[in-house]
């Protein structure tokens, strides 16, 4: 455990870069890996949770390296992949384990997939059912688990019973060595890096609009090319700043390179309907994303009922966006949010217990949160317990924003956690203070 207390620093002010995208960068070494020749990749995250994607390509066979500022993988090729000597080492990551599971799953080796506490408890179910449909074995429905993927693989037609951007690119990544045509539908859009980065590698994919409902097709044993990949700034963590920027008084901060894929940007939408100033500066596309520059001043932020048509847009930013609800005046009512019960915790009862501990006022239902805002008054904060953040990069980094408008600060139990997505995180917090 790296315990830390968070305290108010004054305004933040003047210029700052979050780091690379966490689903953009995932994707390229994946993609990179599975194209014949040298993909480049610049603005990766070096996170732990990418690195343990990174680390299980090289187990089956892609070349892997880091050269100045840029990332350069040596793909084997779809269909190619090798039978990993060891099991693969998953840490925190459950977009690697479902990616990676799906990768596996038509190729002709198995793989054993083994993880932290947090991602030990995380339903895997939702991945090896359709996986299984295409021909895949697994010996349970949580890590550890051992895959033996099929080869020839079967093509499926797959409508998602979840809203889930890791089961739809699982499916989707099976169906790049399945001979034939694999469809996924989509009743709720999600994030859709996987299907805008396939076609840029040069697989065969179409996506239509079918009855209010997204389709995906995508055509197998597929041919992919190395790329040049820029990855965009991730707006998941570009929104810690940003709510820290709305909610310290006197604060105006420019946030550099910040990915607004409209799947990705449903936060920064919600945060202006509360009033919350966020100008869009620069705005400009890398890496076949839209992006722009953020310019976040402090505002006078008001409750409002968040309509859960957001939530898929912003499934990584309520932790966040709580944090700003606990500071706004009057009531922010969540809902349609039982996801977020199977991230890297129970963010909704994470998150309740930690702000109801920092003096924020919370009713917490079964699918979503109540709060009751101070107005802009600081919370109280947590003079003598400390906040649990159950293994989360999210829970840990909005309780520490939470801590910035606190009288007493916030006491976070365990930093650590920050590393799997934003290494930076406090170092960019602390070369702000003052
Ligand atoms: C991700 C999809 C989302 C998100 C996660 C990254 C991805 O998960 O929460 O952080 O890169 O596809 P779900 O697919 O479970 O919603």
């Amino acid at each position: 455990m790296r315990p830390r207390r968070f305290t108010p620093t004054g305004p933040l002010r003047g210029h700052i870069r979050v780091p690379g995208d966490k689903s953009i960068s995932h994707r390229s070494l994946m993609f990179g890996a599975l194209a014949v020749g040298e993909t480049r990749v610049a603005g990766l995250l070096e996170g732990e949770d990418v690195m343990a994607t990174a680390a299980a390509l090289e187990a089956m066979g892609a070349a892997i390296e880091r050269e100045g500022d840029e990332w350069r993988i040596h793909g084997v090729g779809v269909g190619a992949l090798l039978q990993p000597k060891a099991a693969l080492e998953m840490g925190n990551s459950g977009t690697s384990t479902r990616l990676l599971m799906g990768l596996v799953a038509s190729h002709p080796i198995s793989a054993t997939f083994v993880g932290d506490a947090s991602l030990s408890k995380r339903p895997m179910g939702r991945v090896t059912e359709p996986l299984g449909r295409m021909g895949a074995e697994f010996d349970g429905t949580t890590l550890p688990l051992t895959e033996r993927g099929l080869s020839p693989a079967i093509p499926i037609e797959y409508r998602l019973p979840v809203a889930s951007a890791q089961v739809k690119s699982a499916v989707l990544l099976a169906g790049l060595n399945t001979a034939g045509v694999t469809s996924v539908i989509e009743p709720v859009p999600t994030r859709d890096h996987t299907e805008r980065m396939l076609k840029g590698f040069g697989a065969q994919l179409w996506v239509e609009e079918q009855r209010g409902e997204r389709v995906i097709r995508l055509r197998g044993e597929a041919d992919l090319k190395p790329q040049r990949i820029d990855v965009p700034g991730d707006p998941s963590s570009a929104a810690f700043f940003a709510v820290a920027a709305l909610i310290v008084p006197g604060s105006e901060l420019v946030i550099e390179n910040v990915g607004l894929n409209p799947t990705r940007a449903g936060l920064f939408a919600v945060l202006r309907e509360m009033g919350g100033h966020i100008e869009e500066l620069n705005r400009r596309e890398v890496g076949g994303e839209p992006v722009a520059d953020l310019l976040v001043r402090h505002s006078a932020l008001e409750g409002i009922e968040v309509d859960p048509v957001f939530a898929p847009s912003m499934i990584d930013e309520f932790p966040i966006l709580f944090v700003a609800a606990s500071l706004a005046e009057g009531t922010t009512t969540t809902s349609g949010l039982d996801e977020l019960r199977v991230k890297e915790s129970d963010r909704l009862a994470a998150m309740a217990a930690a702000l109801t501990g920092a003096g924020a006022r919370i009713e917490e239902r079964e699918d979503g949160l109540v709060i009751e805002g101070t107005g802009g008054m600081p919370l109280r904060g947590s003079a003598n317990s400390r906040t649990r953040t159950h293994l989360d990069h999210r829970v840990a980094m909005s309780m520490a924003v939470a801590g910035l408008a606190s009288r007493d600060g916030v006491e976070v139990d365990d930093t650590r956690p920050i590393a799997t997505s934003f290494p930076a995180f406090e170092a960019l917090l602390d070369g702000l203070a003052g």
